[in-house]
């Protein structure tokens, strides 16, 4: 099995580090900041978890090591032309992010053809600062991991095993994600799984950030226009681009997701709570960008742009 090589000192890099850690899957991570990289996992039952110190620098990756990118879509760009000269034997490249827009980079910088899986995640992980100073990932919530293979020719293979049939570099890079951090789940209509999670995000990330609310709050009556408004027209364009949504349940499936993760501030809640620069360009931005080319209106999403953007500036 090749090693997985983990980007980024943030919460999700740092919680499949030390799921690799637990379960005797190698690796390595390569923070941004050595500082601010957590030192320790903290997992719901209590156990705590130390990680390997992190390497300050890339190295020149084997074909069958795994480069896992769990970055921001504006942090990708820079990430990916840093790790260019080191990936000339082409290991197999992993984005896993909020929000659209990182396999247009990824296709920009490393060609169509590259050995490229897509992720979205739904474990539960936050970054602390400890009161000695370090930092340490809490494990917040048991998640499920979709992927799948966005360069291959279409049609995609339907089941894993087909996979491997058809790139056997890839069902490698999924099997040896899936011993690390499970479970990973193999979609070949993995498209169809990011616009679903853009469609929680378009709703739940905007809503909690501007009105300062855990994500439950958001189903409350008072959002009901603006949350509807925002799923009729993200419906609309992605059905413009050849996905098949319905509204409705759309709605239904933001609902649940916010219940299901009631407790928790959402992504886009922290990063205006710490004066970082959101995702919104990624997410009601990409939504309203993607709509401009097909001439489909979306007045609930380009003002959310604005409002969010009006928050942090
Ligand atoms: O960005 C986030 O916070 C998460 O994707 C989600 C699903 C909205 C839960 O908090």
């Amino acid at each position: 099995m090749g090693k997985l090589h983990i980007v980024g000192g943030g919460a999700i890099g740092s919680l499949i580090a030390a799921s690799a850690q637990k379960n005797g899957v190698p690796y390595d991570c390569y923070p941004r900041n050595i500082k601010t990289m957590p030192a320790y996992a903290q997992w719901q039952d209590g156990q705590s978890i130390a990680l390997k110190p992190a390497i300050p620098a890339p190295v020149v990756l084997e074909k069958d090591d795994v480069l896992i990118l769990p970055l921001k879509v504006y942090q990708l760009n820079a990430a990916l032309i840093q790790w260019l000269p080191y990936l000339s034997r082409k290991p197999t490249v992993v984005l896993m992010h909020n929000g659209m827009g990182g396999l247009e980079v990824a296709r920009d910088l490393l060609g169509r053809d590259y050995p490229l899986l897509l992720a979205t995640t739904s474990h539960g992980a936050l970054k602390e600062n400890t009161s000695c100073g370090d930092f340490q990932v809490k494990y917040t919530g048991l998640g499920v991991t979709q992927i799948g293979a966005p360069n291959l020719a279409a049609p995609s293979p339907q089941k894993l095993a087909d996979l491997l049939q058809v790139a056997p570099q890839l069902a490698n890079a999924i099997a040896a994600l899936d011993s690390a951090l499970p479970p990973v789940q193999y979609r070949s209509d993995i498209l169809k799984a990011l616009w679903t999670k853009l469609s929680v995000n378009a709703v739940i990330n905007p809503l909690t950030a501007l009105h300062n609310i855990q994500n439950k709050h958001i189903t409350k009556p008072e959002y009901e226009q603006s949350r509807i408004a925002i799923c009729n027209e993200f419906t609309q364009v992605a059905n413009a681009y050849g996905l098949d949504f319905d509204a409705r349940s759309a709605h239904e499936n933001v609902l649940s997701v916010a219940k299901a993760t009631g407790e928790n501030y959402s992504s886009m809640h922290q990063d205006v709570t710490y004066g970082r620069q959101t995702e919104i360009d990624a997410i009601n931005g990409y939504i309203v960008e993607m709509a401009k080319k097909k001439g489909i209106l979306v007045p609930e999403n380009t003002l959310l742009v604005e409002r969010v953007k009006a928050l942090t500036n």
